[in-house]
């Protein structure tokens, strides 16, 4: 940001800040939210469902996004440190980026809790309110298994494994958790991994970023996949997801002859379950944001007033410094055989129309 741009946003601030004024005089006072982009569906959905459950509890919200970049993630939070939050929630794009902020903050008394993402290397984070991380990859592998038996467990089958930002702790427990599942059938040779590409330092993608994968997927079709079938595919989440679908596509898979691979994901995202509707994809992982953006609301709430705040795992998230007091959500498997139940029925996350 030039130095001009700096003062326009500073002035800015200072209007909002006067004419929010009196609202903030009666709220509970101001609650910061960085997340960590815009690109990705299920942090819009993560910051409607947020400032609409804080708003209910009579907080005002300051809602930041950080485009990818920690700098400026970090940036954000101490700007609403200044403006005098009283609670963060942060989904951290580097979760070891935050130790400097967060004793300055320990320091104002300010509420800290780590949202969706672990922040790590401090002591000083209150809360961890998450999905079952492990768990996720745990569903992703038992989809890439139970779809490979289903068609009709013939051995081996060639897998390509694919793997989330190394900087996220999120994306190591969905690897670790897919790995407990996957790694006996390779070891036995029933599914083969012909790129030879399995370690998470091999296999992650950078900032989660699908147009990355698709290129790895590119390569490594080329590399290793000349003549024969690539039958599934572990796809962290639904982004990448996406990038492999399109770079299978472009060599021709998913037409008549040469069907796509078993395809797996997370998050739900609404062009993924499109996809698993039509066919592209075989799975994705559900994590309910509005449900995650509830128990953070919560938990801003409680501690505020000094009031028990609900945990359910004080073992799972070691981050470095404490083991940090978590609430665990639940995941859900969706594939073509329960994306309604799941995502219209019972949890009205979307309608029926708009997945058509
Ligand atoms: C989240 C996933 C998301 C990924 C990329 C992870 O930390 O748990 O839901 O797909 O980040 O944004």
């Amino acid at each position: 940001m030039t130095l001009r741009k700096m003062a326009v946003a500073a002035a800015v601030t200072s209007v909002m800040a006067l004419t929010m004024g009196s609202a903030w005089a009666q709220s509970k006072g101001v609650v910061g939210i960085s997340l960590p982009n815009k690109t990705e569906s299920r942090w819009i959905n993560d910051g409607n469902s947020l400032v609409a459950a804080l708003k209910e509890k009579g907080y005002t919200v300051d809602l930041q996004y950080a485009n990818y970049d920690v700098p400026t993630q970090v940036n954000q939070v101490e700007n609403m440190m200044t403006k005098g939050v009283k609670a963060l929630l942060i989904a951290p794009i580097d979760g070891k980026t935050f130790s400097d902020t967060l004793a300055q903050a320990a320091k104002r008394g300010i509420k800290v809790i780590s949202y969706d993402r672990l922040i790590s290397q401090t002591k000083n984070v209150d809360y961890y309110v998450t999905f079952d991380n492990y768990q996720v990859g745990v569903l992703q592998g038992q989809s890439i298994v139970s779809n490979w038996q289903k068609r009709g467990s013939k051995s081996p089958i060639n897998l390509e494994i694919f793997g989330g930002s190394t900087d996220d702790n999120n994306a190591h427990m969905v690897y670790a958790g897919g790995m407990s599942v996957l790694k006996p059938y390779i070891d036995s040779g029933k599914f083969v991994v012909r790129s030879k590409q399995l370690a998470m330092d091999k296999v992650a993608t950078p900032n989660w970023d699908g147009a990355t994968a698709q290129a790895r997927m590119d390569n490594v079709m080329s590399a290793f996949y000349g003549g024969a079938r690539l039958d599934a595919v572990w796809s962290p989440n639904d982004g990448l997801a996406i990038g492999i679908i399109s770079s299978l596509k472009g060599v021709g898979y998913g037409n008549g002859g040469q069907p796509m691979p078993i395809i797996t994901g997370q998050d739900a995202d609404l062009q993924n379950v499109k996809a698993i509707i039509r066919g592209d994809q075989t799975a994705t992982v559900f994590k309910d944001t509005r449900q995650l953006a509830r128990v953070a609301a919560d938990m801003v709430d409680n501690s505020l007033a000094g009031k028990t705040v609900t945990i359910n795992d004080t073992k799972s998230y070691n981050n470095g410094a404490k083991i940090v007091p978590t609430y665990l959500i639940k995941p859900i498997l969706v594939d073509a055989g329960n994306w309604k139940k799941a995502l219209v029925t019972d949890s009205q996350y979307y309608s029926e129309a708009q997945l058509k």
